[in-house]
């Protein structure tokens, strides 16, 4: 068997890695970028940390800091008008997912013709883009390095991805000291988004030895380090080991893609707003649950993985990872889907849309029917 494995970005990690910037923004020859953030990135200080870094290098900056969790169409629209009308030659995005996703996708159109719904799919971006500068402010999405870029289409009702190697960023500024001010709530939502990649990337059939050895190390990594990163948000060696585990995953799904969990997700996200690590952790025990028949094996492994000791009964072992995902989610606060205001009366749509995802076709358990959804929605109810 033969299979790829793609890696891009240049990644400097660490403390004071943003004092990186200058330097990689010269290295690119870049004019002028457009600076991507929102306002909670803003409240937080780290915006001004980063305008500081531009202007040390003398470089010339136009802002967008409209970006919107779960962004749109519209918004990605709106960035990219601004974006040509500036002539930017590059960009830096400060921020969560939804910051460095709005970045990727304005960046397809700064190269690519027509509107960023056309690119929706894998590898249809034609030509390359300009260098992007991802420097991450949570420890979730892993955004800063795999070739995705997750975006709502309001019209028809989606959240949707854009998968191309040309999106990825050129580089990534990785300072645990950004994700020092999340909110516990974002912490453990987007702490549990990672963990939600590490094990769907570990059971999807595209997963291959390479994505296989970053999915175990990073859901070892996540598991051990989110509790203690919720716990005391100050705690700087958890921040750090959460960031680092964030990059070894995003090596894996960028690879293996994801499946089941993100299928519920999007859809939640599209219909109600949901965020997205909330999304996925509350109804992730009840999926890992529903897929464990079809691969015992790697549910046992990642058993191990989080240091528990299989019993040796065949009937019980393939259930360990989901009983504990369980217990972690309850520990860490997630909330149900009916405190996230999501109506049982919705479930049957809301199955219909699951169903229509293309991202359950990584899924290792295949087949799944609309009662399979329902049922799994209602435990996480
Ligand atoms: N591209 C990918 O590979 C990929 C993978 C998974 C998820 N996603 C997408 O990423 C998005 C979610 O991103 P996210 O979970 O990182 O959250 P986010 O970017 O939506 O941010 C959530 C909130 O936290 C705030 N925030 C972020 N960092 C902060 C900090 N350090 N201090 C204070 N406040 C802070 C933001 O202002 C925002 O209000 C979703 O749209 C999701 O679909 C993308
Ligand atoms: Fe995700």
């Amino acid at each position: 068997m033969s299979y790829n494995f793609f890696v891009r970005s240049n990644i400097t990690f660490g403390n004071g890695a943003a004092n990186e910037l200058p330097e990689i923004l010269k290295r690119h020859g870049l004019k002028k970028i457009m600076l991507v953030y929102d306002g909670g990135v803003k409240a937080a200080g780290i915006a001004g940390r980063i305008t500081e870094k531009i202007e040390e290098a003398g470089v010339e900056y136009v802002i967008f800091d409209g970006v919107i969790p779960n962004p749109t169409n519209r918004v990605v629209e709106q960035a990219a008008a601004q974006a040509k009308e500036a002539m930017v030659d590059g960009f830096v995005a400060v921020g969560g997912g939804s910051s460095i996703d709005l970045a990727k996708a304005v960046n397809v159109l700064m190269t690519n013709p027509g509107s960023i719904g056309q690119y929706g799919g894998m590898n249809l971006v034609k030509n390359p883009c300009l260098p992007l500068i991802a420097i991450p402010t949570t420890a979730g999405t892993s955004s800063e390095i795999t070739n995705v870029s997750a975006l709502i289409d309001e019209e028809k009702v989606i959240k949707y991805v854009v998968i191309d190697n040309h999106i990825t960023a050129s580089d990534v500024i990785a300072d645990p000291e950004f994700t020092k001010t999340m909110p516990v709530s974002v912490t453990a939502a987007t702490g549990m988004d990672a963990i939600t990649h590490a094990v769907e990337s570990y059971i999807s059939n595209m997963a291959t030895p390479l994505t296989e050895y970053n999915s175990l190390k990073g859901l070892s990594i996540l598991y051990e380090n989110l509790p203690k990163a919720v716990a005391d948000g100050q705690d700087m060696e958890a921040r750090e080991q959460m960031m680092l585990g964030c990059i070894i995953t995003g090596f894996a799904f960028s690879n293996a893609n994801l499946g089941f969990v993100h299928a519920i997700a999007h859809t939640l996200s599209a219909h109600f707003g949901l965020a997205h690590g909330m999304a996925n952790a509350c109804v992730l025990p009840y999926v890992m649950a529903y897929n464990a028949p079809a691969c015992p094996q790697k549910m046992i492994e990642m058993a191990r993985t989080i240091g528990l000791t299989p019993t040796g009964d065949p009937e019980k072992d393939p259930y360990l990872l989901a009983e504990a995902l369980k217990d972690l989610t309850r520990k860490l606060g997630i909330k149900t889907l009916s405190e996230q205001n999501v109506p049982e009366s919705a479930f049957d749509t809301l199955a219909e849309d699951v169903l229509k995802e293309p991202v359950l076709g990584f899924n290792p358990r295949q087949g799944v029917t609309k009662e399979d959804v329902i049922e799994i929605l209602r435990k996480a109810y």
